[in-house]
């Protein structure tokens, strides 16, 4: 039995799961301190909305600020993250059949007070996105600090606290969802497994 076999399971059976052991604490640690690196080098930007023609910075919607990873170039904790993506990939396909072809990944940091509106991460013009795998990076992330992700289902809703090392995973066309205002800053990873556009082929 491979080490995702149960959150497999559950994307299979509810079209969502979390999962704690996706990176061990050092590569989370050293990750959450490229984050804050770069943050401070003011290497990130205000994330936006949508693609291509229709793409708009909206900080009425979201007020996040994004840095997306360059996978050529990996520091040594986002290779060990490109891997366990990778090895989650592959049995993302061998399992539920998912033709997922390539991840893309940026980082995130909601500074306090930022948030996203319930929104789905599957473009009306783009299709690849299949499943999204947020990772969150906060050491001691307390609840009453706010910043949960809510996900909403068919019969409610449920939360999850941005702890270092928790990882969300849900089907991208399917999951409305939402970040909530934080009091602190909130460090996260964000990616989407894709497929190859239906629309291109
Ligand atoms: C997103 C998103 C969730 C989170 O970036 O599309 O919904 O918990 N992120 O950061
Ligand atoms: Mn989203």
């Amino acid at each position: 039995m491979n080490r995702f076999a149960e959150a497999i399971a559950e994307i299979a059976h509810q079209g969502y799961a979390v999962m704690k052991d996706l990176l061990s604490p050092e590569a989370i640690a050293a990750l959450r301190a490229e984050a804050g690196q770069l943050w401070q080098e003011e290497d990130f930007r205000a994330a936006g909305i949508g693609r291509s023609g229709g793409y708009a910075i909206r900080s009425d919607i979201r007020s996040d600020h994004i840095r997306w990873l360059n996978e050529p170039a990996p520091t040594p904790a986002q290779k060990l993250y490109w891997e366990a993506i990778e090895e989650l990939r592959q049995e993302l396909n061998r399992e539920l059949f998912l033709s997922l072809a390539s991840f893309e990944s940026h980082f995130a940091i909601y500074p306090p007070g930022a948030f996203y509106q319930k929104h789905l991460d599957r473009f009306s013009n783009a299709d690849e996105r299949v499943i999204s795998c947020t990772l969150y990076l906060n050491e001691n992330w307390q609840a009453e600090s706010g910043g949960q992700l809510r996900l909403y289902l068919s019969d409610g809703s449920f939360e999850v606290l941005p702890e270092a090392g928790t990882c969300v995973l849900f089907r991208s066309d399917t999951f409305f969802h939402e970040v909530l205002p934080a009091t602190e800053t909130r460090f996260s990873l964000t990616g989407w497994f894709r497929r190859r556009s239906l629309a291109t082929i």
